[in-house]
């Protein structure tokens, strides 16, 4: 059970300082599950209580959870001095009416990559969605600087099922890449990688997420991505009606098929 005092709950969702909350209670404004309520530390249960404040309805959510299309040129990170981060994309308000943890991101993607980031307050979630021994599918829109006849593209696709040795990169050491599934785009199938640049297109699905893998994977095959986009993880697929750089919540429903992954 979450519960929460009610003038944190109130100030979270804008209700003004503990000072107003206080003196609308004192008024006899505000309700839990239709009882009158003049304690402003009274407890709420965020995940069952009804509460109105002047006959208005306060929709309670203890955690937030975005979808947002990640453009290029910000970073996965709280700060950085040179860039913007996908935090500065919020808006302030969104931010800070939560009651869950830190917002953060469910995995990063490089400032070069598009495509599919969740951010959330819930911190318990990500965790379990992170972790090694859960491998949440994640599919990516790739696209290659060098074009492939269609026997390499074959052979690609046999090497990737199979898996394979990735080499180290700096200081990330190497892996064993693990099995994944590639699928070649046909030029008729072309807006699949829309905004790609490449000379031959595919989807990759990977289960694990190694440092800068789909780069590090292609790169050991001796070729380049060039355009790199996620475009869904776990069930949960990019809203194709969420344009770059922009975000949305959630549906209860994309919650609980996230929730469904781990
Ligand atoms: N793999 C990469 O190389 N980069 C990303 O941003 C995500 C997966």
């Amino acid at each position: 059970m979450a519960t929460e005092r009610l003038d944190k709950i109130l100030a979270h969702h804008g209700f003004g300082t503990r000072k107003y909350v206080k003196k609308v209670c004192h008024e006899g404004l505000v309700f839990i599950n239709g009882k009158m309520v003049t304690d402003p530390g009274a407890h709420v249960d965020i995940s069952s209580d009804k509460l109105t404040i002047d006959g208005e309805e306060i929709k309670l959510q203890h955690d937030l959870y975005i979808m947002m299309n990640k453009c290029k040129d910000v970073v996965c990170a709280n700060k950085d001095g040179e860039h913007r981060t996908v935090f500065d994309l919020i808006d302030e308000g969104l931010r800070h009416k939560f009651l869950g943890g830190d917002l953060h991101c469910m995995g990063r993607l490089d400032i070069d990559t598009e495509g599919l980031l969740i951010l959330t307050t819930d911190g318990q979630l990500t965790h379990r969605l992170l972790a090694p021994k859960t491998h949440v599918p994640k599919t990516y829109a790739v696209g290659l600087r060098d074009s492939l006849t269609q026997e390499q593209k074959n052979e690609y696709v046999e090497i990737f099922k199979k898996g394979f040795w990735v080499d180290r990169e700096q200081n990330e050491s190497g892996f064993d890449c693990k099995p994944s599934e590639l699928v070649w785009i046909s030029d008729e199938n072309k807006k699949q990688a829309e905004n790609s640049s490449g000379k031959a297109d595919c989807l990759l699905t990977i289960y694990e997420g190694k440092y800068h893998q789909v780069k590090r994977m292609f790169a050991q095959m001796k070729n380049e991505v060039v355009y790199l986009k996620r475009v869904k993880m776990g069930a949960l697929s990019l809203d194709p009606k969420i344009k770059l750089g922009e975000y949305r919540e959630l549906t209860e429903h994309e919650i609980e098929i996230l929730s469904q992954e781990s």
